[in-house]
């Protein structure tokens, strides 16, 4: 059932919260830079324990955000969907993720330049054997609804657009991931009441994440189909996980949280 995978991870090495562009983020409170570096090592450690690929692109001073590697870009089949952010301060990050398919990645991505602002798997999630193969993505307050259409175009895949609407909740990898290759999770108040109608259909049998678990951005998570590594304050998430037959992996990334992410915000998946 788990599934190797490739990921790519950027390390906080220039990590701080000097803006706010979300709900989480507070420039008065103060980050341990060292502690953020430590848990972050924790994560990476844990990928490579369960057997993963992982990959690192260099952080860049100026760019404290580039940690939440996830946001770079959106890879399905190969194909690489390179992003465009929604704020200034953070779109020099997808010239790095640009770089890293196109010059510095032996493999042979085939790199699209993007058109409508999009914030890569911030937004977007890939359930490969549900429906053949289908996207889900997010909108509301990052990715344009534009960039759902520019996707599904660019794949060939269906692109299913949800709406979010709680600010908390600001991407959609905040509220919603792929447990494994047919199945997903998700917080369902994050959601329209008809974007919400959209997930009943598709996925009866998702496990339903509580208000808790959601807020300890539990739902902010990364599977290889088995091994389910998460915040590791989501407990509520974790024993409703173990119970559906996954091996809950829980780590405790407590500072990049001050940043508004945390597990799945730090992995980009690449898909072959
Ligand atoms: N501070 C970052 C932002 O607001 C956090 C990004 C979190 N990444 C994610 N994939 N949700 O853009």
């Amino acid at each position: 059932m788990p599934r190797k995978r490739t990921y790519l991870v950027c390390p906080p090495e220039h990590f701080v919260v000097e803006y706010a562009i979300n709900p989480w983020m507070d420039t008065t409170a103060s980050v341990d830079g060292e502690l953020a570096r430590k848990q972050w090592e924790g994560l990476r450690e844990a990928l490579v324990r369960l057997g993963h690929d992982v990959h690192v692109l260099s952080p860049e001073i100026g760019l404290p955000d580039m940690v939440y590697a996830a946001n770079g870009a959106f890879v399905v089949d190969g194909i690489v969907y390179g992003a465009r952010f929604k704020h200034p301060q953070r779109s020099a990050e997808a010239v790095a993720h640009r770089r890293f398919y196109t010059e510095r990645s032996e493999h042979p991505w085939r790199f699209v330049p993007p058109v409508a602002t999009n914030e890569g798997e911030g937004d977007f999630a890939y359930v490969p054997d549900a429906y053949g193969g289908i996207v889900l993505a997010g909108y509301g307050y990052r990715t344009e609804q534009a960039a759902h259409t520019e996707a599904q175009e660019i794949f060939g895949r269906p692109v299913i657009s949800l709406k979010l609407t709680d600010p908390r909740f600001y991407h959609l990898d905040t509220a919603l991931a792929a447990i494994d290759d047919t199945n997903i999770a998700y917080y369902p108040a994050a959601f329209s009441d008809r974007s919400r109608r959209v997930l009943e259909q598709l996925f009866p049998s998702a496990v339903i994440a509580a208000e808790d678990d959601a807020l300890a951005f539990g739902l902010n998570l990364v599977s290889d189909g088995r091994h389910v590594v998460l915040n590791s304050d989501a407990d509520g998430l974790a024993a409703k996980l173990s119970a559906a037959g996954y091996e809950p992996i829980p780590v405790d990334l407590s500072e990049l949280k001050k940043g508004g992410g945390s597990v799945k915000c730090c992995i980009a998946e690449l898909r072959h």
